[in-house]
């Protein structure tokens, strides 16, 4: 892992305070956009129970939005944040300004993306410049913190490949995948689900049935028209809903090996992203 580029000063001293480390290597490293729900607790409880303090990061990172309007509605409650990461299990919460991570002073580079971030045609082609915005905070946050262990959510599943594959080229922290938390309707938790109105809310259990519809089906192509169909039975706007490989995120002709159901879809205004784990036949 290249060097830190630059190791602040006020950061390195809360976390010799608090984690009792210095500089806090070996650490288990939870980074988050705030806007802190039940599944972000997931990541840092799973954290935790690797037996490492843990340092969580709340940064909302500009570089990896491609919608202006997303960014400026995404929730900043950096106070509530801290409180809820604490409980969960933090022993530091770092909340970095724009100048700790993008210091104007210093050139912050942008990793070359692999393949599954730029080949699938999934939120790679959806959301243009979001993976290079990922990739270059992530390795800027991980260069600063130098965790053993990174904490990443499956629900960003194309997010999760994207890391894992700079990390296996480049070197880097361990990478520790929690599978997706859900509401007890199935929908996956997520800082915009807020934004969902009553009368949609409901809707969005359409996107967990599809995958649901996908995992019974018995043949990509056919879960494929399964999760198309019960999306817009429910109002969805579909943007994909496919079958892949699991870690190449290719196109797949059946189950014989892993492979993942993705979703993107958008319902009033908000846009739902979710995936599930295929049976394999064999
Ligand atoms: O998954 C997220 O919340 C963000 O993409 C991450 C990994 C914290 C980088 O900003």
């Amino acid at each position: 892992m290249a060097e830190p580029l630059i190791y602040d000063g006020e950061f390195v001293a809360r976390l010799t305070e608090n984690a009792g480390l210095a500089p806090f290597s070996g650490g288990i490293f939870v980074p988050t956009m705030g806007g802190l729900h039940e599944g972000h607790l997931e990541l840092v409880r799973a954290a935790k129970s690797l037996g490492r303090p843990v340092v969580v990061s709340v940064f909302v990172n500009p570089d990896q939005f491609n919608d202006q309007d997303d960014f400026e509605g995404y929730p900043r409650r950096f106070d509530v944040d801290a409180g809820l990461a604490e409980s969960a299990g933090a022993d530091v919460v770092w909340c970095p300004a724009q100048q700790d991570i993008y210091p104007v002073e210093v050139e912050v580079p942008t990793p070359e993306l692999p393949s599954v971030a730029t080949r699938p045609g999934l939120e790679d082609a959806h959301r243009p410049g979001h993976f290079a915005g990922v990739a270059r905070v992530v390795q800027r946050l991980f260069d600063l913190v130098q965790p053993e262990v990174a904490v990443f959510g499956e629900k960003d599943w194309q997010q999760l490949q994207l890391v894992q594959a700079i990390v296996d080229r480049d070197g880097g922290p361990r990478i520790h995948a929690v599978p997706t938390s859900r509401e007890p309707d199935g929908l996956a938790r997520s800082s915009r689900n807020e934004r969902l109105s009553d009368v949609s809310r409901p809707k969005a259990r359409a996107v967990y049935l599809a995958l649901q519809a996908a995992a019974a089906a018995n043949h990509p192509s056919t879960a494929e028209k399964m999760m198309q169909e019960t999306l817009e039975s429910h109002g969805l706007e579909v943007e994909y809903a496919v079958v892949r490989s699991s870690t190449g995120l290719r196109p797949v002709d059946d189950f014989s090996r892993p492979s993942r159901a993705l979703v993107a879809a958008w319902l009033d205004g908000v846009r739902l992203i979710d995936n599930l784990s295929m049976p394999v036949w064999t």
